[in-house]
């Protein structure tokens, strides 16, 4: 069940059965718990597979995929507990090429071009990211959503790994001269895990000083960026539901993995929480 306005990637439920979806209705018709956005809804077929992001970048004539990323959507390990916006992300996914037979340049023909053959149809000039929410299941790779954006988390995992300059590529699409050599991505591979507030999705708890972040050391393969943070008399409060995006860039997802755990528990805020599988679908 999909609330039909902006959610901040909250208002889908997976249903398992038909007293959790009855459920989810009366919370959305009658008590409102998505406000405006809810009030319409979109019930869809559920799909079994595994789900990918397809992010690709146009002039507005063409359009590149960037490298395969996979989100985490749900808030705990082992893919249980409510949607959010996503927990964590690595690129380049590869594993699925094999197990789901598909691989990216199909996938860009079937997801990507067609948006932009379309929009060219009808006289929309649209340069920018086009991001695809992908399902592969065993009857083929299928359409969840199109977002005019890149993912977030997807968005850190992959501007770490990009080799190019972003500024480049964003010169090549305003002059409508985005070739697929303009996209260099570096070998090995990235990943990004998010530290989110007690209560996240449904009410996270703001306003607790973050301990650590000093005794951290920031450089071109490990970054954290800031989301839901506040700045007060230089200490960092968490002030929102995602707070922290803990990213990394290695010869190996392994080793980017290891390098964000490794330092991941050094940084402390009342009620943090994070998923501590992230990537845990390649061996699965
Ligand atoms: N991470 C999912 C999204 O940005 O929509």
């Amino acid at each position: 069940i999909k609330a039909d306005g902006l959610a901040g990637g909250k208002g889908v439920t997976i249903e398992y059965s038909y007293d959790t979806a009855q459920e989810t209705l009366q919370n959305l018709f009658l008590k409102n718990t998505l406000g405006k956005s809810g009030q319409q809804i979109v019930i869809e077929e559920f799909l079994e597979g595994e789900e990918v992001s397809l992010i690709g970048v146009t002039d507005g004539k063409s359009i590149f995929p960037l490298c395969l990323t996979q989100d985490h959507k749900q808030l705990n390990d082992n893919d249980n507990g409510p949607n959010t916006g996503g927990m964590g992300a690595y690129c380049p996914v590869t594993h699925v090429f094999d197990r789901w037979h598909v691989n990216l340049h199909t996938l860009s023909q079937q997801f990507l071009e067609p948006v932009i053959q379309y929009i060219q149809s009808q006289k929309i000039s649209y340069q920018g990211f086009l991001y695809a929410g992908l399902m592969l299941t065993k009857h083929g790779p299928k359409l969840l959503e199109y977002n005019v954006r890149l993912g977030d988390p997807e968005a850190q995992s992959l501007m770490m790994l990009l080799k190019s300059d972003l500024v480049d590529i964003c010169k090549a699409v305003l002059e409508q001269k985005l070739t697929a050599e303009h996209i260099q991505f570096h070998a090995g591979a990235s990943a990004c895990v998010v530290i989110a507030s007690d209560g996240y999705p449904q009410s996270p708890k703001t306003g607790f000083a973050i301990k650590g972040l000093s005794s951290i050391e920031m450089n071109d393969t490990f970054q954290i960026f800031h989301a839901g943070t506040l700045l007060k008399d230089n200490t960092y409060y968490n002030n929102g539901g995602r707070v922290l995006s803990v990213t990394s860039k290695s010869e190996s997802l392994d080793k980017a993995l290891s390098q964000i755990y490794n330092n991941i528990t050094k940084i402390t805020f009342e009620g943090n929480h994070y998923r501590k599988d992230i990537g845990f679908r390649r061996n699965s």
